[in-house]
């Protein structure tokens, strides 16, 4: 199910032909740092996002450069050495002759020769695709190597004399999945949607939300998920009114929904999946009615996931009908915010309904990618129509904080609903479809524990 080198490698080159038409240069891509924790103690690694897609190589301490000229394309990978000491206490590294070999690069260096090197393949390249003020200590590198080649000027070498970005032609190039991430984005979106169910399962009264973590958590891993895309929200009662809850300490009370957001992250690839059920099993009269219009909300979303529709559609889709929704509950007061389109325009509905409603999503959990056209001289920036390959989440919710005017019933009350959307030729495809969503399949799931 991996992309291969091959696949990485056509990635480099569809990039190099990016410079190429650009009139050639080169580009320096590095991973992530690695950073400390304490003392001698590092956090997780995880490689940087970019650099990944490009080359496939997870190992910290790595920088990829694209030289693109006229007539010629290279990829050089800079890496650790092997190190027989280190490899005993941190694990196997290529070293790069083997990385070479194994990632189909046409050169590899040590990293220790990157400020060596980099002078001498800058020399002459009319312009630097480099993304500053992301890696400080490449940036300084950079620099250096800048300085060293404006250094030789008096023997008729010229340094880059255009920097362009090199993140926003990747970003491009990311928006789109192709089969192989498709299958990936897949695997850890029917993950996540396994732990959630599993959650739902174990969630009892009494129980702490960090236990329903820990589920989650066991699914993920139980499954070869590397780890959460992002840190888990488990959020009981008024705790769902944090759009970023995180602590997950509190004791699960009957008569509580609760909010989980989670994701696994599979082999680099991001899911992102939101569900609100009621800790005894069974929604209230009250978190029925939200829970409803919620749900109602996410499915006018849906029906503008299609090719050609505008990415905004799905976001002024669901606030129409959240809003009707707040408007019927007494949520919002018609005497005074007035009709529907009253209460969108004057964005009464920000009461309760305060995020978008969705976002890319990819290798990063808020993936990259323009949300709007290329700006056109004079334009605004109009947003951009769904195309095949884009993978979006929908993710509308009602937040309820206790408030004069509110009908208490509704009070504390916090409701998410989040799926996966892959675009496709025809429409979309949901890729967590098997998370147990509707009022029935919730219940369903709850009795069989
Ligand atoms: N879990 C982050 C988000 O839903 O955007
Ligand atoms: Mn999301
Ligand atoms: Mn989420």
């Amino acid at each position: 199910m991996n992309n291969t080198a091959t696949d990485y490698s056509a990635r480099r080159q569809q990039l190099m032909a990016q410079m190429q038409a650009q009139g050639g240069g080169v580009a320096v891509i590095p991973t992530a740092r690695e950073w400390i924790r304490n003392n001698d103690n590092h956090f997780p690694f995880r490689h940087d996002s970019y650099f990944y897609y490009l080359s496939g190589f997870t190992e910290p301490e790595a920088v990829l450069v694209l030289v693109a000229t006229a007539d010629k394309q290279e990829s050089i990978l800079f890496c650790r050495e092997k190190n027989p000491e280190r490899e005993i206490w941190d694990g196997f590294r290529f070293g790069p002759e083997a990385a070479a070999k194994e990632f189909a690069f046409d050169a590899a260096y040590p990293i220790d020769i990157l400020a060596d090197k980099l002078p001498e393949l800058l020399s002459d390249a009319r312009t630097l695709f480099y993304s500053t003020a992301q890696e400080p200590h490449i940036d300084s590198q950079v620099q250096q190597s800048l300085q060293a080649v404006r250094d030789k000027g008096r023997s008729g070498i010229r340094a880059p004399g255009i920097t362009v970005d090199v993140r926003a032609l990747v970003d491009e190039m990311r928006l789109f999945k192709d089969a192989t991430e498709i299958a990936l984005m897949q695997r850890a979106a029917s993950i996540s949607a396994e732990a959630h169910a599993r959650a739902m399962r174990s969630a009892r009264p009494g129980k702490f939300e960090y236990e329903l973590e820990a589920e989650l958590l066991y699914e993920f891993r139980r499954n070869g998920a590397q780890a959460p895309a992002y840190g888990s929200i488990v959020a009981t009662g008024a705790n769902a009114c944090i759009l970023h809850y995180q602590s997950n300490q509190a004791q699960i009370k009957d008569g509580d929904l609760v909010l989980i957001d989670a994701g696994c992250e599979f082999d680099s690839y991001a899911s992102d999946i939101t569900r609100t059920f009621p800790a005894n099993g069974k929604f209230s009269p009250a978190q029925k009615r939200l829970y409803e219009i919620v749900l109602a909300s996410q499915q006018a979303a849906l029906e503008c996931a299609r090719p050609g529709s505008v990415y905004m559609n799905g976001h002024h889709a669901a606030v129409r009908v959240l809003t009707q929704g707040m408007l019927d509950t007494g949520l919002l007061d018609k005497n005074k915010v007035g009709s529907l389109d009253d209460a969108i325009a004057s964005a009464a509905f920000r009461q309760f309904y305060m995020h978008g409603t969705g976002h890319w999503l990819g290798l990063d959990v808020h993936d990259v990618g323009d949300y709007r056209e290329a700006l056109k001289t004079g334009d605004t920036r109009a947003y951009r129509q769904l195309q095949p390959g884009m993978v979006i989440t929908i993710e509308p919710g009602i937040y309820v904080r206790p408030a004069e005017g509110v009908p208490e019933e509704y009070w504390n009350t916090g409701i998410r609903i989040e799926d996966d959307i892959l675009i496709t030729a025809d429409g979309h495809l949901n890729l967590s479809r098997d998370t147990p969503k509707t009022v029935a399949e919730i219940e369903a799931e709850m009795r069989a524990r």
